[in-house]
């Protein structure tokens, strides 16, 4: 099984929680790959049985426009059937821009992942809750 966390982070947030669900899904014993969206090209993604997608709350709860949007729309018409996880930081919001996203990725045909992870801040004390979360993403039959 081999999984990437392909991630936008501008304050380093949303780089924790990746590395996070990494260590999580290399428990489960996958091989997973943190990869910051500004070093992957659109075709990265076909190395991958499964993809877990990380930007914060950027804009008026939206994704980052500048790295991690530019990225995400050269491949969301090739996400139709594909495992995909979501995850990100958010500060003073509501978690609003997370469930947009969720609900885009499965009109977009993917199978998303529970709920996407979405973590006010540093993930701190949730540290332990990302790692599970990845275990749980690279363990799911
Ligand atoms: C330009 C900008 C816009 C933001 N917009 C929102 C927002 O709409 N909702 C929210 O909850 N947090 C918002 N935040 C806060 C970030 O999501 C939060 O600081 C997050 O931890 C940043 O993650 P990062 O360290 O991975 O960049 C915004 C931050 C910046 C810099």
């Amino acid at each position: 099984m081999r999984i990437a966390m392909i991630y936008y982070s501008g304050t380093g947030n949303t780089e924790e929680i990746a590395n996070l669900v990494a260590e999580g899904a290399r428990r489960a014993g996958a091989e997973a790959d943190v990869l910051p969206v500004g070093q992957c090209q659109p075709d990265i993604i076909e190395n991958y049985d499964r993809l877990a997608f990380g930007c914060p709350a950027m804009g008026e709860e939206d994704l980052d426009d500048m790295e991690f949007l530019p990225f995400f729309e050269q491949i969301e018409n090739r996400l139709k059937g594909r495992d995909v996880a979501l995850f990100g930081s958010f500060g003073w919001g509501d978690g609003q821009w997370m469930r947009t996203w969720e609900k885009q990725v499965k009109e977009l045909g993917a199978n998303l992942f529970e709920e996407g992870l979405a973590i006010q801040e540093e993930p701190g004390p949730e540290s332990e809750a990302c790692r599970e979360f990845g275990y749980r993403f690279a363990a799911e039959e």
